[in-house]
């Protein structure tokens, strides 16, 4: 696992690039995205590149992670609006070909196909990942089994309050989600993990110094082989 400690700014600067060179070199790639606040400012600079004729994700692929139960593509706090609005609208992604679970109507069914589909298309080729402050990635929170697949997931209360952030009240964040899992996510060919701030210092120290766990799940990833972790230095702070 590579990590690099850098400014928001860098990172960002520095992700955006590696989703550019992969549509470049594999115009037909497979990009896995993720929501939450720490990607936004990568898709930023990807929705720069595309504004600037640099590159077209006309025969791009993507998967998302995850998607709240109960929230449709309408609903300002559901995953699929947040795609559309901050990365998918502003580029030539086909949008057919855009998949975010679902969190409505037949959700459960439907999440038992989302890693035959991902393996249909040739299987992830570059996927970005944030991290929860009690270690979950996507929503794979404690506990998680490491050999999960794509499936419907309780929220911890911490993931509960840290969310709450973004809706009006906290009785109004969904309990439930649909996520990918922790097999699922490992099959990615290449991951990058965006980790920024004080709140995620023992989530780093977990992912990049303690054991290999299902009471830490970002751990996992030290079973990857090409993973590159991007922190400030916040983040990095309980790190020996
Ligand atoms: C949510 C998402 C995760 C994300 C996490 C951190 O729980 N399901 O995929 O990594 O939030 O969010 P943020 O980047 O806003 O700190």
């Amino acid at each position: 696992m590579k990590v690099k400690i850098q400014s928001k700014e860098k990172m960002n600067a520095e992700i955006a690039k590696l989703y550019i060179d992969m549509v470049k070199e594999k115009p037909n790639c497979v990009l896995g995205f993720a929501t939450g606040s720490s990607p936004l400012g990568v898709y930023a600079k990807i929705i720069e590149a595309y504004q600037n004729g640099e590159v077209s994700f006309k025969d791009v692929t993507s998967f998302n992670l995850d998607e709240y139960v109960g929230l449709d593509e309408t609903n300002d706090q559901s995953y699929r609006y947040f795609m559309n609005h901050n990365l998918f609208d502003h580029i030539d992604i086909n949008k057919e070909n855009t998949h975010v679970p679902s969190g409505i109507g037949d959700y459960e069914e439907k999440a038992k196909e989302y890693d035959k589909l991902i393996e249909e298309k040739g299987g992830i080729d570059l996927q970005i990942l944030g991290i929860g402050s009690d270690g979950h990635i996507a929503f794979n929170e404690p506990n998680t089994p490491f050999d999960s697949l794509t499936h419907v997931a309780e929220l911890a209360s911490s993931t509960i309050q840290d969310n709450a952030r973004f809706f009006s009240s906290i009785d109004e964040v969904p309990t439930k989600a649909v996520t990918m899992g922790l097999a699922s996510i490992m099959k990615a060919k290449k991951i990058v993990l965006i980790a920024t701030g004080l709140n995620k210092a023992d989530a780093v120290k977990a992912l990049l110094e303690g054991l290999v766990t299902i009471k830490w799940p970002c751990s996992i990833l030290r079973n990857h082989p090409d993973v590159t972790v991007y922190v400030d230095h916040d983040a990095f702070s309980k790190v020996k």
